[in-house]
């Protein structure tokens, strides 16, 4: 059967019909072998990239019998870590590493080392760790708008990610107990980060997501048009991830405060940047807890907070708001047991590393790097801008999206990737980013990716017939109907992540 013939008509059917089209497709014992066969072809073609190290370094699929010498286990780790880090520290990477200079990672590992055995779990035994933390919101508070006298408070988390679900979680909680919505339904632009779709599974919210306009920010009509008497919260991002353009937070928190509801802004990528931004005279629209609708907000810290990996932080304007993220057991027979976050046990370490790097950044810290950054983006984006069969999407200040109406982006991207670039592909439609970091800011660099994405244009005119590795897949996941194909492809793609 040729399906790829009929697929034209399918991409018109509603969803659920195209789902059970593809579940009876699925029954087929011969779409089925070609579906597997598709699978092994693309996922055996990526398992080189994956698996690099196989037959390359010891193997332990099992506990060595005999505990392994720390030096030479320290030695193999150096080795692969010096492999790994010369894309990143030299610029070549979109996001990922946001200072990376290092004498700063020295800075940040001697405090890590000085708490690695820290569980702030344990607040009695390290009540430094509360301090960190405390401090550390309340940084992030005063950054983003909390005036003197707000009761404006949140959490520490593991990284964005957590800081948006254990809001979404409080926002269901809150909504149950004061209005008691059983159904919630939570609205989000389609730009917003996947992770909110990640709470509305883990918590059982509904998610209805509302169109972009042509600058994909987010249709404050369409939201008002998708509010029901289930709307638990609304979203917008400052900036959102694909194309680093702000939402109208202003009308969008409006809306939100008139009906009584939460607003949530992910300011994420944006947290640490924005504040300074507009202190260096931007031209940023309001996003923070200084328009009264936003009801909290998620800021990273391992971002442009410039900690090490693992840290977010997620701030309420109210303390009985953060209230409904805890988790308190009263009757247990291990005792009485609290948690503020999602994990039980956390690493304090990475909590003092955080508050280490607020402190030694400070102000002028942030201000300093965040000009930079922004210089070097608009100097990129002056050189995508000139390059014909490139254009932009969106206005992003530091997150540049580009895509193409004559060439295949993927393979654009697929092309930076042989010159060592690793650049976000994006979808819905067709684009590529760049994340640009302080690595970007570095002598040199911003030139390079600009002579590098003038030389993959000319490849990509020169060998149309050229396929590539990647670009198959986006190109598969952007053109094909059939959503769970494309799932599945996913999850096996996971699973090869865990083969020893
Ligand atoms: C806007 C935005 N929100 C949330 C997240 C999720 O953050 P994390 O990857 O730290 O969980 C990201 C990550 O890039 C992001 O860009």
């Amino acid at each position: 059967m040729n399906i790829e013939r009929w697929l034209p008509y399918v991409r018109w059917m509603p969803s659920s019909w195209i789902r059970r089209l593809e579940r009876f497709l699925h029954r087929i014992p011969a779409v089925r072998a070609e579906m597997e066969k598709e699978y092994s072809e693309i996922l055996s073609s990526l398992e080189g990239t994956v698996k690099p190290y196989r037959g390359k370094v010891p193997t332990y699929a099992t506990l060595p019998q005999k505990g392994v010498a720390k030096e030479a286990i320290l030695q193999m780790m150096e080795d692969l870590q010096r492999q790994e880090s010369q894309r990143w520290q030299e610029g070549y990477v979109s996001g990922a590493v946001y200072h990376g200079d290092a004498a700063w990672i020295d800075f940040l590992n001697r405090v890590y080392a000085l708490h690695s055995q820290v569980n702030p779990l344990h607040a009695d035994l390290w009540p430094s760790a509360a301090k960190y933390e405390a401090e550390v919101v309340s940084m992030t508070a005063a950054m983003l708008g909390a005036q003197p006298g707000d009761e404006i408070c949140g959490t520490v988390t593991s990284g964005g990610t957590e800081s948006i679900l254990l809001a979404m979680l409080a926002y269901r909680e809150w909504a149950r107990d004061k209005k008691g919505i059983r159904r919630p339904e939570m609205i989000a632009p389609v730009t917003a980060h996947v992770s909110f779709d990640k709470a509305a599974h883990y918590f059982g919210i509904r998610m209805i997501r509302t169109p972009v306009d042509d600058q994909f920010r987010a249709d404050v009509k369409a939201i008002r048009k998708a509010i029901t008497r289930n709307t638990i919260v609304i979203i917008g991002s400052a900036p959102s991830f694909p194309h680093g353009v702000i939402d109208p937070i202003e009308e969008m928190s409006e809306l939100a405060r008139q009906h009584g509801i939460g607003f949530h802004t992910d300011a994420c990528l944006g947290g640490f940047i924005l504040p300074w931004a507009e202190k260096l005279g931007y031209d940023i629209p309001p996003f923070d807890f200084r328009l009264p609708g936003v009801t909290s907000i998620s800021a990273d810290t391992h971002k442009y907070g410039y900690a090490a990996k693992g840290t977010s932080v997620v701030l309420y304007r109210t303390p009985e708001l953060r209230r409904y993220q805890y988790f308190t057991a009263t009757d247990w027979p291990g005792g009485l047991y609290l948690s503020p976050t999602l994990a039980g046990s956390r690493p304090g370490a990475l909590s003092a590393v955080c508050w280490a790097a607020l402190v030694a950044m400070g102000e002028e810290g942030y201000l300093e790097a965040t000009r930079q950054i922004l210089e070097t983006a608009a100097e990129i984006k002056e050189g995508i801008r000139a390059i014909p069969e490139m254009h932009l999407l969106g206005d992003g200040l530091w997150i540049l999206a580009f895509g193409s109406d004559t060439l295949d982006i993927y393979r654009v991207m697929e092309f930076m990737a042989t010159r060592g670039w690793n650049l976000n592909p994006l979808q819905n439609p067709p684009a590529v980013h760049i994340a640009v970091t302080l690595r970007h800011t570095r002598p040199g660099v911003a030139e390079r990716f600009l002579e590098d994405l003038r030389a993959a244009v000319e490849h990509v005119k020169a060998h149309p017939e050229e396929r590539g590795r990647l670009a198959p897949v986006y190109g598969m996941a952007a053109t094909l109907p059939f959503r769970g194909v494309i799932d599945e492809l996913l999850r096996r793609y996971l699973d090869l992540l865990y083969k020893v």
